[in-house]
């Protein structure tokens, strides 16, 4: 079979119930193919470590802009809503990304993360609380429910400032917006998400107006004083950026922490009895499963990969999922190792311009839900069913986490 019918098929793998459970055999017959690989896709597929970091942290791979898009993505324009995502920080370019950039980052630094810290424990307690009771009463539990979904969406209402501040109802208009990041969604999936996103974005509209009219401390409420009460689609696309970059990635991390500790017993010992390990099991967690999978660029002009020139307008995907397993980055790289000290080189947060603005905020939710786990169930967590797990290639969510106690 040629190279390209081998990774089509590759790709047609990842994309079925199996690969999504685990696409990591996947990546790595991708891997030994060399570390950028053409697909079916029209984009360079990069999976080894140095090159995936390489393209992320440099100026000159850049985000597909619509000028690209126009060119190489037939109608995106009939979906207008995917316009409006196109104006998202992460979609952004020079010069306008580094302004924005600057302006968010006031009002999301490690001070305000530091500040939030108390009330993140006491959502994240209450969380552990709800899903101890619904063990107790009925034996099983959806942990994606109950925490993993739960607190991101708590911190957010929290870190914006949400006047309406009814984490569920931002949870239904979210559903799976982040979709909207995905790569090469299909027409279905295209106009069912321009509507979810609609409905999004118009709450996001509501809240500005309201915090106009009512003022919450946050980060909405901040960034309105700055930029003033005209530039209300502006701000209704920043919060609608936070809910999208901020939820469904942060619970993706809590789910995969339950599924390493409930996989690998012998780490949640020892996580149990050294909790000073837990800022370095998060990372660990998000090296060998990271929320975000693929990362999207643009050759723009002069861009090179290891010191030779890739033509302007060659989109690659940066499969941050196979970068984490390339053994010429970390040692045995399948195993789950809360004591390995190379995961914090990650990718799980990107590199470069473009690194989360949430990193903090997100290590510091799973930080807070970790030992409550672990004081609560101990090593007696373990899965009623295998993770339910919807489409996508580029985020590795989960809808349903059934667990029980052993
Ligand atoms: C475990 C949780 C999270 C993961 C794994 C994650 C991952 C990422 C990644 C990989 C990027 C870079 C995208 C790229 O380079 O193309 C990114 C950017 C970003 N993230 Fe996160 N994120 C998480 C949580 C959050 C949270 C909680 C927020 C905000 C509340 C947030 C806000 C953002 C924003 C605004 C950007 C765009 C930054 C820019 O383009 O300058 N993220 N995130």
């Amino acid at each position: 079979m040629t190279t390209a019918g081998e990774v089509g098929r590759l790709l047609v793998r990842l994309r079925s119930g199996q690969g999504r459970q685990d696409p990591y055999p996947v990546y790595e017959r991708l891997r030994a193919m060399g570390p950028a690989v053409a697909s079916p896709l029209g984009a360079l597929l990069v999976t080894d470590y140095a090159s995936c970091a390489e393209i992320a942290g440099s100026p000159s791979w850049r985000m597909p802009d619509p000028e690209w898009k126009d060119r190489w993505v037939p109608r995106w324009r009939d979906y207008p809503m995917v316009g409006v995502v196109s104006e998202a920080l992460m979609q952004l370019n020079p010069p306008e990304h580094g302004d924005q950039r600057a302006l968010v980052l006031r009002h999301l630094s490690a001070r305000t993360v530091r500040d939030l810290r108390p009330v993140i424990e006491a959502h994240a307690a209450a969380a552990v609380d709800r899903l101890a009771g619904r063990l107790a009463e009925w034996g099983r539990a959806d942990y994606a429910e109950l925490v993993a979904d739960a607190v991101p969406l708590q911190v957010l209402c929290d870190l914006l400032g949400d006047p309406f501040c009814d984490p569920a109802t931002l949870g239904k208009l979210a559903g799976d917006s982040q979709l909207m990041l995905e790569i090469s969604p299909g027409r279905h999936e295209l106009r069912e998400l321009e509507e979810q996103t609609r409905r999004l974005y118009d709450h996001c509209l509501a809240m500005v107006d309201e915090t106009r009219r009512r003022p919450r401390p946050g980060l909405l409420a901040a960034l309105l004083e700055t930029v003033g009460v005209d530039q209300r689609h502006w701000l209704a696309i920043q919060a609608q950026t936070m809910i999208i970059a901020g939820w469904k990635t942060t619970s993706s991390m809590l789910n995969s922490m339950v599924l390493a500790l409930t996989a690998h017993p012998g780490q949640a010992r020892q996580l149990a009895e050294d909790p000073g390990l837990g800022p370095q099991a998060v990372a660990e967690v998000l090296r060998w499963d990271p929320p975000v999978q693929i990362l999207v660029r643009v050759a723009g002009p002069g861009a090179t990969l290891h010191e030779r020139p890739v033509a302007e307008g060659q989109a690659v995907y940066l499969m941050v999922g196979a970068a984490h397993r390339d053994p010429g980055e970390a040692g045995d790289p399948a195993r789950f190792d809360v004591t390995r000290t190379s995961a914090r080189r990650s990718l799980a947060f990107g590199l470069g311009p473009h690194y989360c603005l949430g990193s903090r905020l997100a290590q510091t939710e799973a930080e807070a839900v970790l030992p409550l786990l672990l004081r609560r169930f101990g090593t007696r967590l373990a899965l009623a069913a295998p993770p339910v797990r919807p489409r996508g290639l580029a985020f590795r969510d989960v809808t349903a986490l059934e667990v029980t106690l052993t």
